[in-house]
């Protein structure tokens, strides 16, 4: 009978005699899976993980910060790392979705050994891969193993590739992830989180991205999912986020006419990412939620509503 209780304790006794006394490294995402594996391997080997965060830029709101400060409070060995600038500038001018997610995947690479180096004697970089990433090769989760599994290919090995892998999560599935950080004690709202894509933001402003349209999405996306939480929704919801459109449209504002940009809400229920429907919100909270965004983002002067579902249409835009 597998219980979380069981795998916790037989986990971190397989850990402790496979890794000894060796140090090990593993890149925090903010999402579940990683979560979860930080937790188990520093209840197996404390202070002898080192964890890497890094900002991308493309994060929501205040997450960096936020989850930052929550791992540490965690008590995780964290290293929080702002590579935002370096990000924007790889990705200055592409438009390309698939691009994108080279740039992006590439400069998390470089950023994630860079760091590495810094860490004297490592032998092992732990990966928060669950079973379903053991069957196909891209998570569909997010997250740097996703995202370090899909581009090692790019450029040589980086050296941290180099090191021996332990993967605590690989055989078990999301629900039971879960299960067992509940029984680890995070956070339930850290474990009932949304899935939220590796290039995160990246792939939802539609063509080139530029710091101003990432503050303007990370704006609206904060009021539509904040006012999922408020509205009791967020968990009836498996994904929801917006997309920034490469699109202008006039509007009126007093007297003058506006022409400014127009973005697209998504909210999806779904079981594993696989296929999806849309989510059958309810208009009042549509209405609240777009005129909220119009009033209090400047440069946005129209919202829509996917009612699309995948397929033939994917979760998200790019
Ligand atoms: P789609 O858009 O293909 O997305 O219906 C299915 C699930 O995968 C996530 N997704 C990604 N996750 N890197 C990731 O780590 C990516 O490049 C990526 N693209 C999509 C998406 O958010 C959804 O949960």
């Amino acid at each position: 009978d597998w219980t979380p209780q069981s795998f916790v304790e037989e986990t971190v006794e397989a850990i402790q005699e496979k890794v000894g006394n060796d140090k090990v490294v593993l890149g925090l995402s903010g999402g579940v899976d990683s979560t979860v594996a930080a937790v188990l391997l520093n209840k197996a080997i404390g202070k002898n993980l080192y964890c890497i965060f890094v900002n991308n830029g493309l994060l929501r709101k205040n997450e960096f910060k936020n989850v930052l400060n929550q791992y540490e409070g965690m008590g995780l060995n964290v290293k929080g790392v702002d590579a935002s600038d370096r990000f924007l500038e790889a990705l200055k001018g592409i438009e390309d979705p698939e691009k994108k997610r080279k740039a992006i995947g590439n400069a998390f690479i470089e950023v994630f050994d860079d760091e590495a180096h810094k860490l004297e004697d490592v032998k092992w970089l732990a990966q928060g891969t669950i079973y379903p990433d053991v069957i196909e090769s891209v998570s569909a989760t997010g997250g740097p193993s996703a995202t370090i599994k899909s581009h090692h290919n790019v450029g040589g090995l980086p050296d941290f590739m180099k090191l021996k892998i332990v993967e605590p999560l690989r055989a078990i599935f999301k629900d039971e992830v879960r299960r067992v950080g509940a029984t680890l004690g995070i956070d339930p709202e850290l474990l009932g989180r949304h899935p939220f894509p590796g290039p995160g933001l990246g792939i939802r402003i539609l063509g080139d991205i530029t710091a101003e349209k990432v503050r303007m999405l990370q704006e609206v996306d904060y009021i539509f999912i904040n006012g999922l939480k408020e509205w009791g929704l967020y968990d009836k919801v498996w994904q929801a986020g917006a997309m920034l459109l490469p699109v202008n449209s006039v509007g009126v504002m007093g007297d003058e006419r506006t022409y400014e940009k127009c973005v697209a809400l998504r909210a999806v229920e779904s079981t594993d990412g696989m296929t999806a429907d849309w989510v059958n919100l309810p208009y009042a909270f549509l209405q609240k939620t777009s005129n909220e965004i119009i009033n209090k983002v400047k440069g946005v002067n129209r919202v829509v509503y996917d009612i699309s579902s995948k397929p033939p249409a994917t979760i998200e835009w790019e």
